[in-house]
């Protein structure tokens, strides 16, 4: 059986007469990084909200760490939050916190460490994400967008979590930062073994870094699989998303990854 960090039983969500989730069950498995695509208002943000426990669906169940978030105490789901961590798209920083009061407030929170622990907790977390503890007094609008994101997901890391959410990590970054912003996020995720949720609009940072994607269209989880599975399926939405010049690049890298041998000359020679 699937050891499900994450598991959403028949869930529904419905605003008004609009149905948003029909039904859906899913589980985000142990160590994996699971992105979720869709649509415009396809219900992405809405599902990443039920996960993070901010908004209650209609109908079914929403279970993290095996607990209910939707039945579960307040003070569990207390200890629950603190289990997880989340970049989200905007407002990444408090604008009024320098750098390390920003990394620092998760810890603060917790009420139950000193001044010096918090400050050696938070420069290691800035090292972590590769920013020069030169940097910790500065304020955020003095960062370039890279460095938001990056100061970001040091604070999502500050408690240590288990499990990462991003919401669209990479927009808003130019393509070098976007890429090396993706390669710090693949080696976070193999260094500390986290389970990661993404919702991302951007090919490159889809196909770079999840293990399974789950597009959602028609109110369902239309399709489930590795990047090379999705591809493969037939939806209308699938089909445009890898439609343009940057899906077919991308699709192009996934077939570079595949068992078949490209056509060399060497092998072109070795068959006559
Ligand atoms: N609190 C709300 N009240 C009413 N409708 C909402 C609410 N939140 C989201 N919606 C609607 O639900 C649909 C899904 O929204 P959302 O989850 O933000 O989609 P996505 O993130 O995939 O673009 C949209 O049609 C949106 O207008
Ligand atoms: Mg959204």
């Amino acid at each position: 059986m699937a050891d499900c960090v994450i598991e959403l039983r028949n869930l529904w969500t419905i605003f008004g007469t609009q149905v948003v989730h029909r039904d859906i069950s899913l589980c985000v498995e142990r160590g994996e990084i699971l992105s979720l695509v869709g649509g415009s208002g396809s219900g992405k943000s809405t599902m990443l909200r039920q996960m993070l426990a901010l908004e209650r669906p209609s109908r079914g169940d929403v279970l993290v760490f095996g607990h209910s978030l939707i039945n579960g105490d307040p003070l569990e789901l207390r200890r629950l939050r603190n289990r997880w961590g989340v970049l989200f798209q905007e407002g990444a920083l408090y604008s009024a916190l320098s750098v390390f009061e920003n990394v620092a407030t998760p810890l603060r929170e917790l009420k139950a460490l000193d001044e010096g622990l918090i400050h050696d907790l938070v420069i290691l977390k800035l090292e972590m994400v590769g920013i020069e503890a030169k940097h910790a007094e500065k304020m955020p609008s003095a960062l370039s967008g890279g460095m938001i994101k990056r100061i970001g997901l040091a604070r999502a890391l500050a408690l240590e979590p288990e499990l990462l959410f991003l919401d669209e990590p990479t927009a808003g970054l130019d393509p070098d930062r976007s890429e090396s912003f993706v390669t710090l996020i693949a080696e976070i995720r193999r260094e500390l073994g986290l389970t990661v949720v993404m919702v991302t609009h951007d090919l490159d940072t889809l196909v770079s870094l999840s293990d399974r994607v789950a597009v959602l269209a028609d109110q369902q989880i239309v399709a489930i699989g590795s990047v090379q599975d999705i591809a493969k399926a037939t939806h209308q939405f699938i089909a445009n998303f890898f439609q343009g010049e940057r899906g077919k690049r991308a699709l192009e890298a996934i077939k570079g990854m595949g068992i078949e041998a490209p056509a060399s000359p060497i092998a072109a020679q070795q068959g006559t």
